[in-house]
């Protein structure tokens, strides 16, 4: 049996990582103090440092692999303000100011992220665009129309429309204008080049195994401690959950495909009103490209994969006059229960660490956001921002979510290790049912056997074989682990146990 994984279109890499350089910043040797230790080398923490290094701080980011490879490197890079339909949600559950707050975080992101382009003279294809939400149906106008009237309550740029640059009719339409794009990479690896240097650090193939709430605070690594007066936890799924993030944040994939097109690329960001595909205009040194995403599911959930990559070709080349598929990628994200990101003190105890994650899908800026507001905190500055983005709030809105997803997790640790495999074609795994209890197994392309154990390294979820990108994804906090057992995504630190054969 062969999997239909070769039939896949395009390059299995985002336009981010083929069109960039890989980084090679050094790896910590010796132990080290400074103001602010960071864990993770992505949008949060790249931002937060270079934001504390203009304000005098001494920064050093701690990045397990190479900074902006990860969920910052597989971004579509939408600049915006405008998150499918928020602003009506967020008025009805938390009413108008913190609803404000949010809004005010997200446009004051891009105006940040705009002064750091210019300010730095940084060459990332940074364009301002518009970004739209679109109803196809016509029972989802009036979700439009709420989203419009909401927004504009906010003070926010909100136009209702009925026409896009998109070449199919839509039935309405929300835009923003004057929002942004731009290619994530060369933005973060230009920042990155900034921060390294005078007394502050970039170090890579640095994973942190632990850290402490002291003064100062130690953040241990593989290979030696930091000291550090402040920590921020910036690793995406934050790492040694004394907060049950674990119980309080969905991880979410979705895939994309980079298109070329034998027709001019509408320009714009859009996204339709049940978020299930995405679009975006983008134009630089590699040419003009239409990013087409969707098709996204819990982490571990996704099934067969490869026919999710090729129901967003489809559904692009019914809509699109598509030449050819260049890139192929997939992107990960973490949704919190009522919506809103955690940013702030990583517990109601925590005097020193703090936490940026669960950013829903708007990492471009709820990221960016997220480190304007840990700069303020560090420095004890007033922001805004603070209360609508605390981890710690006690929100009985989310309370209903929270007992749905501990549920699920739950069956995650439970169910899985009922289910029963059989044989295991060429280029794939399979959990499989043996004497000695249950293994992972991946058959290589020339038929080697890798045998794991599927007991996620995180907290003992049963893994799944993510056909589409060839690793084992665990679906109960979304840690993922290459077809070799060794970590690619947080947050699990640690490979799943090899098994002898
Ligand atoms: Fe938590 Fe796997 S990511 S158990």
């Amino acid at each position: 049996m062969k999997s239909n994984y070769e039939a896949l279109p395009g390059k299995p890499n985002s336009l981010w990582l083929a069109t960039t350089p890989t980084t090679s910043f050094p790896a910590l040797q010796n132990d080290l103090l400074v103001d602010v230790a960071i864990i993770g080398g992505g949008i949060v923490g790249l931002t937060a440092a270079a934001l504390l290094k203009e304000q005098g701080k001494s920064v050093a980011v701690l990045e397990a692999g190479r900074i902006a490879e990860g969920v910052s490197g597989n971004t579509t890079a939408k600049v915006t303000s405008l998150h499918t339909l928020i602003y009506d949600y967020l008025i009805q559950h938390f009413g108008h100011d913190k609803a404000q707050a949010y809004a005010a975080a997200n446009q004051s992101a891009i105006e940040q992220i705009a002064t750091l382009v210019r300010d730095k003279h940084i060459d990332c294809e940074f364009k301002r665009i518009a970004a739209y939400t679109y109803a196809e149906s016509e029972k989802e106008v009036n979700k439009v129309e709420a989203e419009v009237a909401a927004a504009l309550k906010l003070g926010l740029p909100a136009v209702l429309t009925y026409e896009t640059p998109l070449p199919f009719p839509i039935k309405a339409a929300i835009r923003f204008d004057d929002q942004a794009q731009f290619h994530p990479r060369k933005y973060l690896l230009a920042l990155a080049r900034n921060i390294h240097g005078v007394g502050s650090y970039i170090f890579e193939n640095t994973r942190v195994t632990d850290f402490s709430d002291d003064d100062p605070c130690f953040v241990t690594t593989e290979h030696g401690t930091i000291k550090a007066h402040a920590v921020i936890v910036a690793s995406h799924f934050p790492l040694n959950d004394m907060a049950f993030y674990s119980l309080r944040l969905k991880p979410h994939r979705s895939y994309v495909l980079a298109a070329r097109l034998a027709e001019p690329v509408p320009e714009g960001m859009f996204i339709t009103t049940d978020s299930s595909h995405t679009m975006r205009y983008h134009s630089g040194d590699s040419g003009i490209f239409l990013l087409v995403g969707g098709e996204g599911h819990r982490v571990g959930e996704g099934g067969d994969t490869v026919a999710r990559y090729q129901r967003i070709e489809e559904w692009a080349r019914e809509r699109f006059a598509v030449e050819s598929i260049v890139y192929r990628w997939a992107t990960q994200d973490n949704q919190t229960l009522d919506k809103l990101p955690y940013v702030g003190h990583y517990s109601p105890t925590s005097e020193h660490v703090y936490v940026a994650t669960g950013f829903g899908g708007w990492g471009m800026t709820n990221g960016t956001a997220a480190a304007i507001l840990l700069r303020d905190l560090i420095l004890g500055r007033e922001n805004p921002w603070a209360e609508v983005y605390d981890p710690n709030r006690v929100n009985l809105i989310s309370l209903p979510e929270f007992v749905k997803h501990s549920a699920k997790v739950t069956k995650h640790f439970v169910g899985d290790r009922l289910s029963v495999a059989g044989s295991v074609a060429l280029g794939e795994g399979k959990i499989v049912e043996t004497k000695s209890g249950d293994v992972a197994l991946y058959k290589a392309e020339d038929g080697s056997i890798t045998a794991l154990s599927p007991a996620c390294t995180h907290m003992g979820c049963f893994v799944q074989w993510n056909p589409a990108e060839k690793s084992w994804d665990c679906p109960c906090h979304g840690s993922r682990f290459a077809a070799d057992g060794i970590v690619i995504h947080g947050p699990a630190t640690k490979r799943l146990e090899q098994i002898e054969t």
